[in-house]
């Protein structure tokens, strides 16, 4: 069995866009820093009913500015929680977080708004409010800021076209698809030009072919921002079409870690081989080689069907 890894250049203008910050925002200026996301030796306990629930055990990880990071485990593995911590949804009851080389663990209350605007987040059930429309769904956190509304106007009209919804702005959600209305998401989730977008299940309420749109979005998004995301999913396909590395969790811990081709290839845990089987993306038991391609997706896939008509069994790993 041959997997194919493909490589292809940033968007162009991906640098150029990063360096042009609004002049209104200085703490927001490009670094080096900026979508950085680290955690070290970052631990978790809930006190539940029957005594404490050690949700998160000595996670590390450094994501890298502008990279797709993806987190996947079985039900359970605490990934929720480890995201949650990402934005200090929840504290941790260990270790140190830090966004943007900002260090989150040590900030107080009263700083966690500023935080969340630096992190954008989308959910798998989207949390769009039924009596507003979409543009008032996608402005809502600009008027919670004290956004005039002029700039609010703008933004949520630049936001719409963005995700391809500059038609949607007055309706209501009840009228819009599971697609649509993840893309209100979306576009609320960007309106303070955050550095980071968690995504938690973002598509496991769509069908396979909405969540391929959606991760389309998401990777044009990434690289026309510069942004940094972090996804959660139990989907291994999701995985594959749009992140750089994957960390696997289980029992609150990271039992893999690496590019995702290297962790479809040669998963090193037992837990991430039976999520590659269960989704049918199960490395070959005699090993396999691995090539990678510069060139487009198509080619990809013309050369692999060129090759399974000659009987060489072959598996796409992932476009970039
Ligand atoms: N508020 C809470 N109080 C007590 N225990 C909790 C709380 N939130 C989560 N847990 C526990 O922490 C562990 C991790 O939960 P978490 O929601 O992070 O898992 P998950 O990997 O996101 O699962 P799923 O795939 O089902 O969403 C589980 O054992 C869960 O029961
Ligand atoms: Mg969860």
């Amino acid at each position: 069995m041959l997997h194919f890894s493909f490589i292809s250049e940033f968007a162009p203008g991906f640098l150029a866009e990063r360096e042009t910050e609004a002049p209104t925002a200085p703490s927001r200026v490009a670094t080096a820093d900026r979508g950085r996301v680290t955690l070290e030796a970052v631990g978790k306990t809930y006190l539940g009913a029957n005594g404490p629930v050690p949700a998160l055990q000595d996670i590390s990880l450094d994501i890298q500015p502008g990279e797709i990071f993806a987190i996947i485990g079985r039900s359970g593995a605490g990934k929720s929680t480890l995201i949650r911590t990402i934005n200090r949804l929840e504290t941790p009851s260990a270790g140190r977080i830090s966004v943007s080389g900002h260090a989150v663990t040590d900030l107080a209350e009263r700083e966690l708004p500023a935080l969340r605007r630096r992190i954008g987040m989308i959910f798998q059930h989207f949390n769009l409010l039924s009596a507003k429309t979409v543009a008032e769904n996608v402005a809502l956190p600009l008027r919670l800021a004290g956004v005039p509304k002029a700039e609010r106007a703008e933004k949520v009209k630049a936001l719409l076209a963005l995700v391809g919804l500059a038609d949607k702005h007055d309706a209501y959600p009840a009228q819009l698809s599971g697609g649509q209305k993840q893309r209100v998401g979306i576009a609320r989730a960007l309106v303070h030009d955050p550095d980071v977008l968690l995504c938690d299940e973002a598509t496991s309420a769509l069908d396979p072919e909405t969540t391929r749109a959606i991760l389309d979005l998401l990777r044009d998004i990434n690289r026309r921002l510069g942004l940094t995301v972090i996804l959660i999913t139990h989907e291994m396909g999701v995985v594959r079409q749009i992140a750089d590395r994957v960390a696997v969790i289980d029992g609150g811990r990271i039992v893999d870690l690496g590019p995702v081709a290297t962790v479809f290839a040669q998963p090193s845990s037992a837990v991430t081989r039976s999520l590659l089987e269960a989704s049918q993306f199960a490395p070959p038991e005699s090993g396999g080689v691995l090539l990678r391609l510069a060139g487009s997706p198509a080619d990809a896939e013309a050369l692999a069907e060129k090759l399974r008509r000659d009987g060489t069994a072959i598996e796409v790993v992932r476009h970039v």
